[in-house]
């Protein structure tokens, strides 16, 4: 019997790599392999190529990534490594090895001060190292490796690792009053709802190469993303709205990182989901 198609996934302990675990059972047309960290260090090139020539897969979804924004301001040269160069080699090693790749990105790219949804073709303009990391690992997929399929993505919370959702939870418990900025605006992504539009992009047998945006529908603030976490756990404290200046962080965040989601819409048929949806999803999964 042929075997089936293998998706290999790397950074398979953070968040995303969590909830693509979690959805594998509901795609038996393929086979996984989830590596984390410890196993496949994505910057260890010698190792990525090892990896290859071991299991020969067909789909490669990267889900590593150096995601300590504030951090990144500090070490922009290990940023760099795992979040530009180590990309390219993927990105490369897929290509020579004719498999798929699947990288994620981010808002971050953008400079933050539009006030029109963003399309993947707008002018990027990151405003920190960790934008332009992640830019830099945009443009290595791209130039490397063509067929890439480059998914943006914004304000990432689940069940699994460090979060908003889980911070915010957390706080809840801990403090009588919370104070959160009002005027960051965005959109949330529930990892888990990410994880399915990959992997219904890897089902559908089309494979249109390039950058694609993806979010659940909803313009909101970490403000309103707040409050709605207090309605939605019974918190009974006080959640009051600052200013970005008033919280102050090494690493400038964008004002406006609201993504168009058409693209991804229109070509894979993925569903987008309103946030709240998703959101009191994921609360219940958690409490
Ligand atoms: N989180 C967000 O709000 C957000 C927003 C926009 C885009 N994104 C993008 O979405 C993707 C998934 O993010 P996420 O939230 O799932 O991130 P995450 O929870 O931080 O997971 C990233 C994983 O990558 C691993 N990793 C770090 N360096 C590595 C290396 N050199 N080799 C192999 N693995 C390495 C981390 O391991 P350790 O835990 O051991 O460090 C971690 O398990 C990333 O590309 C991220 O840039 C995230």
């Amino acid at each position: 019997m042929a075997s089936l198609p293998l998706i290999l996934v790397t950074g398979a302990n953070g968040q995303l790599g969590k909830e693509l675990k979690q959805l594998a059972a509901s795609y038996p047309s393929f086979e996984f392999i989830f590596l984390g960290r410890e196993d496949l260090p994505i910057h260890h090139f010698e190792m990525v190529r090892h990896y290859f020539s071991v299991y020969h897969p067909s789909y490669l979804i990267n889900c590593a990534a150096y995601t300590a924004v504030d951090r990144a301001e500090q070490e922009p040269d290990l940023a760099m490594q795992v979040n530009a160069e180590a990309v390219g080699v993927l990105a490369a090693v897929c290509r020579e090895n004719n498999c798929r790749f699947v990288h994620i990105s981010t808002d971050y790219v953008f400079n933050g001060t539009g006030n029109q949804p963003y399309k993947e073709e707008d002018a990027t303009g990151p405003q920190s190292v960790y934008g332009q990391s992640k830019l830099e690992g945009e443009r290595q997929a791209v130039q490397l490796n063509p067929e890439s399929i480059i998914i943006r993505t914004s304000w990432v919370y689940s069940e699994f690792g460090k979060n908003f959702v889980k911070t915010m939870l957390k706080l809840m418990q801990e403090r009588p009053e919370i104070k959160v900025v009002s005027d960051q605006v965005g959109s949330p992504t529930y990892a888990a709802d990410l994880a399915e539009a990959i992997l219904q992009i890897i089902d559908s047998g089309t494979w249109v190469p390039g950058i694609y945006h993806y979010s659940n529908s909803g313009t909101i603030s970490w403000y309103d993303l707040a409050v709605a976490i207090k309605e939605m756990s019974g918190y009974n404290g006080h959640v009051y709205a600052i200013s970005t200046a008033e919280y102050p962080t090494p690493a400038k965040r964008p004002a406006w990182s609201v993504l168009d989601t058409s693209k991804i819409q229109e070509v894979y048929g993925v569903a987008v989901k309103n946030w709240r949806v998703s959101l009191q999803r994921c609360i219940l999964r958690i409490m």
